[in-house]
């Protein structure tokens, strides 16, 4: 038997009896209504709440966002609350499109005072709610099913009877059967067919129910069957805005959003980044991205997300995890070799694709520019890199185009390095370990003075050209004058080379390119040096003229030995 049986302690919830559910063949099509309730769930599950002013300034960025609802507080329930309502109205910062939200309990005290705080809101939302769920009615309350569906009942008789006719055409209201996911679900129809009643909801004058999974506490699919079942069975559907409430205690908040959207939800309550009472509220900037990911516009504006993110932090005191979706520090970086050769090409190719072509980059779920990330962080090196990552980043933040020959030789500096390390390497790091395995390395050769000339001589009536090489190197330690003729300067200091006790080699590639600009610009030599014992070595040379450059690569190259 498991060290952790949960025996019978622990069981299925929710199983709904489901004839012919649709939801799994639909598809999300459009953005539904979303509603971020940051600054009442999310606020309520901070260690410090926010004060006003965080309150104020948090309301504008999710405005920038563009949310057009947003759940502001429960003004009832504190002066810091009822004040931010009353600042938010006064001083005329709610915009025409936008409908704020206040949060209450479905008694007569409090219902009084939160209409007293949004008195003189062009619109608004009142959010009612009871709890409905067998245990909040056994322990909580002590009350029927009858006794509860009553408490809901006269929360809607007490808002009704304290506004006027008047009044009413710029309220609309949202209703919780709260603790909703572990009620029984015909018994929340029940509730929620006596308060539509109640209310007089219609066709145009809709009523929100909300349907919060306030303890996460059945798997993605039971709660679209909820949310499918509800639609199925609440009496006028034609009068009735479904929204989602999910929390995140089984870690699949977003799961069961996306999914009561297949099942016919048309409005979405969250928070950014998932922040809400214990393991959070859904994340709706997942939820959102996803939908973006698709090709399907999430309504929200998120080019800006880690300044959003920065805000939050700032607002919140809540760090967000490296790993979250989209926001997370390291999800736009692959620290695995083979990752980031894949990212590489991907990129590359892109280069020659049209400038909106379907996005297929591999292991990059979306093109980071898309939410004002950027591709430098892309690569990271660490051991577990390969030869691929090193070079990517000495082109990308160098100009330095080594030859894929080259790269593993390479990345076993890098990678011994980051081993040693036992940490990533930075960029600049990876600059430094390149350039002193490649230009700082003078034990073997050095060169003392060298001159090369042209040398234009006739062989049987045919015109030669060749390059002489003189010069004086040290070959550890000891001084020796040389001179020889070539092809060119590199063959010629090759040649030189044989009468020295340097090793024999042939080079067996070479490659070249420029770097930098105008008066700045050099050349760049990269030799492979095969010696007569088979094996081979790289070497790098820089000059201002292609000849020395190669030479210094050779000099470079024996000095690896
Ligand atoms: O999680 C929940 O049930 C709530 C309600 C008040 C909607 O936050
Ligand atoms: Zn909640």
């Amino acid at each position: 038997m498991s060290v952790m049986n949960p025996g019978t302690k622990y069981g299925r919830v929710g199983d709904i009896e489901m004839k012919n559910r649709r939801w799994p063949s639909a598809k999300i099509t459009k953005a539904p209504v979303w509603c971020s309730v940051d600054l009442r769930d999310g606020n309520q599950a901070l260690v410090n709440p926010m004060g006003v002013d965080t309150k104020l300034a948090f309301f504008d960025l999710l405005v920038k966002v563009g949310f057009k609802e947003i759940e502001v507080g429960f003004p009832a329930a504190s002066d810091t609350e009822f004040e931010f309502m009353r600042r938010l109205i006064e001083e005329k910062r709610i915009p025409e499109d936008v409908t704020v939200q206040v949060l209450c309990q479905a008694r007569e005290a409090l219902v009084k005072k939160t209409l007293e705080a949004i008195k003189g809101a062009p619109h608004a939302i009142f959010h009612l709610y009871n709890s409905t769920s067998p245990a909040q009615r056994k322990y909580t309350f002590n009350k029927s099913k009858e006794e509860i569906k009553q408490i809901a009942i006269e929360g809607i008789k007490c808002i009704k009877s304290c506004l006027t006719d008047e009044e009413r055409k710029n309220i609309r209201i949202e209703y919780s059967p709260e603790s909703f996911s572990h009620t029984e679900i015909d018994y929340a129809v029940e509730v929620c067919d006596a308060v539509m009643k109640e209310w007089g909801a219609t066709k145009d004058n809709k009523i929100i129910f909300n349907l919060p999974t306030t303890v996460e506490c059945y798997t993605p699919n039971v709660y679209a069957d909820a949310i499918e079942y509800f639609a199925d069975h609440i009496s006028d559907r034609e009068a009735v805005i479904i929204s989602t409430h999910c929390h995140n205690d089984r870690g699949t908040g977003v799961a069961s959003a996306e999914l009561a959207l297949l099942a016919g939800a048309d409005r979405t309550e969250g928070c950014l980044f998932g922040n809400g009472e214990r393991t959070g509220n859904l994340d709706i900037v997942n939820v959102a991205l996803n939908m973006y990911a698709q090709g399907i516009d999430p309504e929200l504006d998120f080019r800006d997300i880690q300044g959003i993110g920065e805000k939050y932090t700032e607002y919140t005191g809540m760090e967000i995890f490296p790993r979250t979706p989209y926001v997370g520090e390291l999800v736009f970086t692959a620290f695995s070799g083979s990752h980031q050769d894949a990212i590489r090409k991907g990129m590359a190719a892109r280069t020659k694709m049209e400038k909106n072509a379907l996005w297929d980059v591999p292991y990059l779920y979306i093109d980071p520019h898309d939410i004002g990330r950027q591709y430098e962080g892309i690569i990271r090196i660490n051991s577990q890199s390969g030869k691929g990552g090193a070079a990517y980043i000495l082109e990308n933040d160098y100009g330095l185009i080594l030859p894929k020959a080259m790269h593993p030789a390479l990345g076993k500096v890098v990678q011994a390095e980051a081993d040693r390390a036992q940490r990533e390497l930075q960029t600049k790091e990876i600059y430094d370990i390149f350039e002193k395995q490649w230009f700082g390395k003078k034990d073997n050769i050095q060169i003392l003075d060298l001159s090369e000339t042209h040398v234009e001589s006739k062989k049987d009536d045919e015109d030669l050209e060749t390059t002489l090489c003189r010069g004086v190197i040290v070959w550890k330690g000891q001084q020796f004058i040389i001179g020889e003729k070539g092809n060119g300067p590199l063959d010629a200091f090759a040649a030189a080379l044989g009468s020295t006790p340097a090793p024999k080699f042939s080079v067996t590639a070479f490659h070249e390119h420029s770097i930098g600009t105008g008066t700045n610009t050099s050349a760049i030599a990269y030799v492979q040096l095969t010696c007569e014992d088979g094996n081979e070595y790289w070497g790098v040379g820089k000059s201002t003229s292609v000849g020395r450059a190669g030479i210094a690569a050779i000099v470079s190259a024996l000095n690896q030995i």
